[in-house]
């Protein structure tokens, strides 16, 4: 079996349906195995009642983790026009991952959820993908071959760094089926990858 995780943090739901969406994607590849996780909460609980965040009833993962996986796939809001500190701060907890390159050459992907269109949907799928390689990680986007993405009449989340969706400024707007599709679509895409890549090591392994 090849084994992915999605993992992401979320405050409002945008990015946990997203996240839904690309777990249903890897489960339609034979062959793989999906785990749904959401990172800890950093922000205190009054500042969290007050802002009315959700409740979540996803497991949490911790930095160890990762190392179980063939492929991660990362899910954040934009926040301030970059991932979320709550991914940040769990990803600065795996330096012990990064110096045993315990991560290099695991498929990873990224999606996001961004409240306006150019409020840095784009700029958090990329910065995001930073410090995945510098574990040594191999980016998988969101090809062209998802044509949904390339809509020009309506608004649509996602580019071909990643999935997403936008949220709206006060939240309102829910993930569209386009952009389920697109988070659908990033699931099985890098699900395939991950087992090609399985593939080849067992090969090399059996050699
Ligand atoms: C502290 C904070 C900062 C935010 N910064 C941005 C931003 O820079 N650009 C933007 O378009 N939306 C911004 N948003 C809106 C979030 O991107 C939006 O709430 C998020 O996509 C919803 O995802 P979620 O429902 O999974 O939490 C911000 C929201 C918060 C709470």
């Amino acid at each position: 079996m090849t084994r992915v995780l999605v993992l992401y943090y979320s405050s409002y739901g945008h990015v946990r349906a997203l996240a839904q969406a690309e777990a249903e994607g890897v489960r339609s590849v034979p062959g793989t195995q999906v785990d749904l996780r959401r990172v800890p909460e950093t922000v205190p609980e009054d500042i969290r009642q007050k802002a009315g965040f959700m409740t979540d009833d996803t497991p949490l993962a911790a930095p160890a983790d990762m190392e179980a996986y063939d492929a991660i796939i990362f899910g954040t809001p934009t926040l301030f026009g970059m991932m979320a500190g709550q991914m940040k701060s769990f990803l600065d907890q795996a330096g012990g991952l990064w110096a045993r390159n315990a991560l290099v050459g695991k498929v990873a992907a990224v999606f996001a959820s961004t409240g306006s269109q150019h409020g840095g949907h784009e700029a958090t799928l990329l910065s995001t993908q930073i410090p995945l390689q510098h574990f040594g990680m191999l980016i998988a986007g969101m090809p062209y071959t998802f044509a949904g993405q390339t809509s020009a009449e309506r608004i649509v989340g996602g580019a071909p760094y990643g999935a997403g969706t936008i949220a709206g400024a006060d939240g309102s707007r829910a993930p569209t089926e386009t952009d389920l599709a697109g988070a659908r679509f990033q699931g099985a895409h890098v699900a395939r990858i991950a087992a090609r890549l399985a593939r080849i090591d067992r090969a090399e392994e059996a050699a």
